[in-house]
This record gives C-alpha cells, structure tokens and sequence, in this order.
C-alpha cells in the first residue's frame, strides 16, 4: 500500500469549535470521513474567543510564531486539540485579532481588520507546517478566508524546498462572499505587487480573496454537482463567472455528506425523544414538545409545523417566506424560524412573528440545541432559497422525517426529489421561479399530502431511507487530491 496522503485542512469555522453555517459541519465532519479512508489528515483555524470559551481541552505546542506580513511580523501561539474521531486540530492564536466576540463581524457589518486576520492565518497556517515538518501533500481550503494560500504557494513559497510541491485544492462554498477588500490593503496581504491584475487578485480595482483562491489554486471544487455548473454563468457567478469558466476544467462540484453520527433522531442528545423509521413515536412528542417550548398554539399539533433554521441573509429568500407568512396562517398551520444574521431580516421576522403570535415563532439567535428540536419537531422544513450552493438544512431535515419544501437550485435540486402522491416517489417539493406563488403552491401541495396520512408516510419513509452520508464525496476528494499530488496512478 502506498504511504498516507498528508493533508493540511484549513477553514475559518470548524464544528463543534466555532460555527456560524454549513462550512463548519463540512469541515467538522469531512476530515473525519477522510481519516477513515486512510488519509493523514490535520485540521486548522484561528483560535477566536468563541473557541477558547467553549471548554475545550488545549496544549501549546508553539509559542511566538513570527508571521511577516507586508512591513509588520505579527507573533501568535499555536495550540492543539482534536475532533472527537481523533483528527489533530490546531488553532492559530493572535489575541488582538481573534479575540472578537464573533468570528467575522457583528449584524451591522463586517470586522474592519478582516483581511489583516485571514491573511495571518494563512501565513501562519504554511509557515508552522513547514517548521513543524509537517510534509503534506496537499492543502485543502475553504472560501475566500483561505484564498490567499494557494497564492502564497505559488508566488512566495514557489522555490521553497519545504512548500513548493504542495498541491492546493480550494472549495467555494458561496461565490457570494468574495472578500473584497481595497487595493491599499496589498501590502498587508504580504504578496508581491505584480499579482495586483486581472490574471491575480484584482477584482475590479479591489483585491478579491476568494478569486485569489480560485487563480491560483491547482483544483478548486464547489459543493454540488448543480452549482458548479450555475456558477459559470452569469445569473448565478455573481461577477466571478467568467474566473471560474477559465477554469473550468479544473473545477469539480462535489456534493455535500451529513455526519449522522450529530444530525441523527435515533441518538439526538438535544431532542425530547429519539425515534427511527421502525419506531416513530418519538417524532410526535418532539412535535409537542417544539409547541410548547416556543409558545405556539397547542392545537398545531394536530396541524403541519413548518420549520426554518438559516442564516439571515439575502441568498436564504426571507423575503419569499414575508409574503408567504400570511397566506401559511391562513392554512392553520404553525411557522417556526431560527436565525441569526443581517439586521434587516432579523426585524422583518421578528415583526411577522408578533403579527401571527398563535402560529408564527420566531427566534433571533444562533441556538444549536434548539435547532435539532426544530428539525425533529417540525413536520416540514422550508428552504426557499435565491441560490444554494448545497445546503445541509434540507438534507439533515429528511433523516428526521420532516419533508423539506425547497426552491430547485444547486444543492437543493440535487438532493431532493420532487414527490409524485401517484406512484408514492420522491422526497420533497421543489419549485423553480424565485417567487412567492409558486413557494406558496409547493406549500398547499405539502399541505394536500399531509392530510392523506398515507401517501404522508409514505413520503416521510423515503426521505428517512435517503443515504447522503460522507463516505462517497470524501472518496472523491481522496481521488482529487491524488491527482493534484501527482500521486494518481497511471492507467494502464
Ligand atoms: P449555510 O452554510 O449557507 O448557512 P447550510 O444549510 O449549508 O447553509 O448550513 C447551515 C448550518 O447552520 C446547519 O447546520 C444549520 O442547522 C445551522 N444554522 C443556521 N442558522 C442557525 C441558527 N440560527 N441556530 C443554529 N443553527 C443554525
Ligand atoms: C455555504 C453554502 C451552503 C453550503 C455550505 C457548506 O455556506 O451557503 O449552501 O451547504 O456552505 O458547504
């Protein structure tokens, strides 16, 4: 057998350590499912407070790292821990730029030093392996928080004999972050000032970060099959189309898993009772338990409850679920929503939610627990989204048996499957146009179904029989990144 691939696995969020959406539980668990495939694999991401706060145990393994960046060489610690399946975790302290209360800004805008805090993590990310003698293979990074690695590798550290055959693969998990940044900040990226241009990381006068990592890197790979053919066109690339087309033939959609050792109802430590596909008694006690918790109209229990947990941004389609609110209210059933994000969402929520207090229950936070219960309490889950690069919600969503309603595109038209009550396949409903009208009729069909308790069950068993766990996509990345490492074996 040949030696272990040695992959360096860098992300800004890494679940359980610090999460704000669905790059933390890819990065959770995917690192995980390459471990059991027999790659060598090491995760990292900087130490924010929310990390150092959550009880984690720790050991220093290298104190004051001098990290040159453009004139300054900031000086951080590098501290080890692990994922519960045993993958070695490190975390790249610098107290002054981590030690924020969120991990990249608060609901009025972005941190003003986010590019000085992602571009020391990278450098202090290559800089510790090559020190530590790490040898990887391959680094492997997330979004345009780590976009300037494959840059460093290939502009500062092209010659270095520790770095130079280090094969980079770069996931876009949203081309709608793109790190933007003004062109003043370039010497703060630490990079030379010939990469500034249309073939580097200019972006219409600015630097863009997760172009950096689109450029530069050997593979760059998106989180379904669906979007990595969106994002190559200008409906859906968001300015970034025509980058990700020249480098189309090195861009791959790989779908998304979900760890069902967290996201199961049969083990859900959050939730009021467990229960499986043989036994789903369980499922109607979470139901009456997600009422009573969140203070809805204890008749909803013989009604459909339908369930939301998203980040409050544009892409999630908030503005479909307003106009909708009204129209589910008149249906009698019960709408809970769980988010947390941009300010003008969080009130435009939080007013439907005082309007409609018998059936609507709207939560501004970021609560894990409470979203498990609402993900086994709700009889169907609604993610209407603009765009969906994949999407863990609606995945997630049909392991606990509730049906999801979501708009076909990306990830979302990858994994769910229209319901046709005729023949009893499918595993959901999907609508097509980003409109409240067609939202609302998935809504009433949804509604039409589950009042026929048998295609309803019938429904409910296929989305629990669904497998999306992580093994197939993570052998995929193995095959991807013996490719970038030159270590694929030649076909004969
Ligand atoms: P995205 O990454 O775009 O936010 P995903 O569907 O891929 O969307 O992943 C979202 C993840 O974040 C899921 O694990 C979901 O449960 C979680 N999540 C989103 N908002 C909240 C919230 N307010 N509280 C708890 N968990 C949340
Ligand atoms: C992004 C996307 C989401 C995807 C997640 C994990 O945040 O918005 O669709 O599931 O990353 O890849």
């Amino acid at each position: 057998m040949s030696e272990s691939l040695r992959v360096w696995f860098l992300a800004s969020e890494v679940a359980p350590f610090a999460k704000t959406g669905g790059l933390a539980d890819v990065a959770g668990a995917l690192p995980s499912a390459l471990k059991k495939l027999g790659v060598d694999v090491r995760v990292g991401l900087p130490f924010y407070r929310m990390v150092r706060d959550g009880g984690f145990a720790t050991r220093m393994i290298r104190e004051r790292l001098k990290v040159p960046l453009g004139e300054k060489t900031l000086v951080g610690d590098v501290l080890e821990t692990a994922t519960e399946g045993g993958v070695p975790v490190y975390l790249f302290d610098l107290e002054d730029i981590f030690d924020q209360p969120e991990l990249y800004g608060t609901p009025e805008g972005d941190y003003a030093d986010n590019l000085e805090r992602f571009a020391y993590f990278c450098r202090a990310a290559l800089l510790f392996a090559k020190e530590a003698g790490l040898h990887f293979d391959v680094v492997h990074c997330h979004d345009w928080q780590t976009g300037l690695i494959p840059a460093y590798l290939k502009t500062l550290y092209r010659e270095d004999p520790a770095l130079s055959h280090v094969a980079s693969v770069f996931t876009v998990h949203n081309v709608g972050y793109q790190g933007l940044f003004p062109a003043d900040k370039l010497a703060a990226c630490g990079l030379p000032a010939t990469e500034f241009g249309p073939e580097g990381i200019e972006y219409w006068g600015k630097i863009s970060l997760l172009k950096a990592g689109i450029v530069y890197a050997d593979a760059i790979t998106t989180v379904s099959p669906m979007y990595s053919r969106e994002i190559q066109t200008p409906e859906f690339g968001l300015g970034m189309d025509g980058t990700l087309k020249r480098r189309s033939a090195d861009l791959y959609g790989i779908l998304n898993g979900a760890d069902y050792s967290i996201w199961n109802p049969a083990t859900d430590r959050h939730i009021r009772a467990n229960y499986s596909l043989g036994d789903m008694k369980g499922k109607a006690e979470c139901k009456s338990d997600l009422i009573h918790e969140v203070g809805l109209d204890q008749r909803l229990a013989g009604r459909p409850v339908l369930g939301i947990i998203s980040r409050l941004a544009a892409q999630k389609g908030h503005d479909l679920l307003a106009r909708i609110a009204e129209h589910v209210v008149r249906l009698d059933a019960g709408l809970v929503i769980l988010g947390a994000g941009e300010e003008k969402y969080q009130t435009l929520l939080s007013e439907l939610g005082q309007k409609y207090p018998e059936n609507m229950a709207v939560m501004i936070r970021f609560d894990e627990p409470l979203a498990h219960r609402i993900m086994a309490g709700a009889d169907m889950l609604l993610v209407p989204s603009r765009y969906e690069p994949c999407g863990l919600t609606q995945i997630y969503a049909l392991r606990y048996g509730t049906v999801p309603i979501v708009r076909a595109t990306g990830g979302l038209d990858d994994t769910i499957e229209q319901f046709d009550p005729k023949s009893g396949e499918g595993t959901g409903f999907k609508f097509a146009d980003h409109e409240a009208g067609a939202f609302l009729e998935e809504i009433k069909e949804a509604v039409k179904v589950y009042d026929d308790k048998t295609s309803w069950k019938k429904l409910v068993k296929n989305g629990m029989r669904a497998d999306f766990s992580w093994e197939e996509s993570a052998g995929k990345y193995v095959l991807l990144y013996e490719k970038v490492a030159k270590r694929a074996l030649p076909i004969c």
